[in-house]
């Protein structure tokens, strides 16, 4: 057992012994206490740009989660190896579409629509989705490109099955204009839509959602905004159409922080997304009074997984020359997934 100090005592020796062979990119709801160690910050689209364009490192370090490190592995050249401090940092809304599932959907659909379906998926999903989705002509998106990224689907096929988010799929399609009506919901375990289905239907959503942001509700909003009539509600739109419909504002992290850096001193704030993020916007952010839109405050479980001995454990694995926990997409899934992320990348 070594303290915390020790721990970072020794990431920053290993971190400055390894120099250019690693490259460390972490999403901002990353512990303090690893984050700060991060070459680059970034939401999902900018850490994806950044493996993109990073060629020169032999290790990354990835500071976020289990879809994130395969989409790095995914653009970032064969020699490079993508180390996730610790496995079992997943995704619980990725893990609510697998490709079995995904199948058995789009043959369902394919049988009722035909020709008419372009797959999407959000980038919080397996390398397996993104590979389908790739193959069929559709494409990834992010939360900060999800209405560009629909509206470009929508001039290739007149639906669109967007996985695996019903949340960000509905409110990113409330926000282009197109009925709720128009909207229906697809249930992978039942295996049948929840609504009525018809020529109208434009977005078919698989009915995923983020075991975090589900927990922001309108209840909350209107407890706040008892409190303190001068509050502003800031949300990541993984939050359901309610909550989303009922704030100030909606967007991706790099969009929360942007609107937090650029608020009128003494403003008051209560944001709705993962606990890290917010806590370290408060910090750095004393002349704002800011808040949790939930007073619980909600904590993303697999970000939080890398912690600063997995992290350090990491650096030293590489330093010792037996990296360890590389995540790698076969190839085969690799080749079709990246045409989904590179016709995301084309127009962002
Ligand atoms: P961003 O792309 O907005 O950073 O979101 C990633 C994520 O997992 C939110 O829950
Ligand atoms: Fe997945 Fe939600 Fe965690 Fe983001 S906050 S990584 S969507 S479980």
């Amino acid at each position: 057992y070594a303290s915390k100090d020790v721990l970072t005592e020794e990431g920053w020796r290993l971190k400055e012994q390894l120099g250019s062979r690693i490259y460390i990119p972490g999403h901002h709801y990353q512990r303090d206490e690893v984050i700060q160690f991060a070459d680059d910050r970034g939401d999902s689209l900018r850490l994806a740009q950044l493996a993109a364009a990073k060629k020169e490192a032999d290790y990354i370090i990835f500071c976020g989660v289990h879809f994130m490190a395969e989409t790095a592995d995914i653009l970032t050249d064969q020699r490079q190896k993508v180390i996730l401090p610790d496995r079992r940092a997943g995704c619980a809304m990725a893990d609510m579409a697998t490709i079995h599932q995904l199948e058995r959907a789009w043959s369902h659909l394919q049988t009722q629509f035909g020709d008419t379906i372009l797959p999407m998926t959000y980038i919080n999903s397996t390398a397996e989705i993104k590979a389908f989705c790739g193959r069929h002509g559709g494409a990834t998106l992010t939360s900060s490109n999800a209405g560009k990224m629909m509206q470009w689907a929508l001039s290739q096929k007149q639906r669109i099955l967007f996985l695996p988010d019903q949340h960000l799929g509905r409110n990113t399609g409330v926000q282009l204009g197109i009925p709720l009506n128009d909207m229906v919901v697809w249930d992978p375990v039942r295996e049948s839509f929840e609504g009525d289905t018809g020529e109208h239907t434009q977005v078919i959503l698989w009915k995923g959602f983020c075991t975090v942001h589900e927990r922001f509700t309108a209840g909350n909003i209107a407890d706040c905004r008892r409190e303190d009539p001068d509050v502003q509600i800031l949300v990541h739109p993984e939050c359901d159409y309610e909550v989303v419909s009922q704030a100030d504002f909606a967007g991706s992290t790099k969009y929360i922080i942007d609107v937090i850096d650029h608020a009128a001193a003494g403003s008051h704030w209560a944001i709705g997304t993962e606990m890290n993020l917010v806590n370290r916007l408060k910090h750095s952010h004393p002349h704002l009074h800011i808040r949790s839109l939930n007073p619980m405050m909600c904590a993303c479980l697999t970000m939080n997984r890398i912690d600063l001995p997995h992290f350090v454990w990491s650096l030293a694995q590489i330093a010792a020359g037996t990296a360890d926990n590389i995540i790698s997409v076969p190839d085969a899934v690799a080749r079709d997934a990246v045409l989904a992320l590179e016709r995301m990348l084309a127009q962002s």
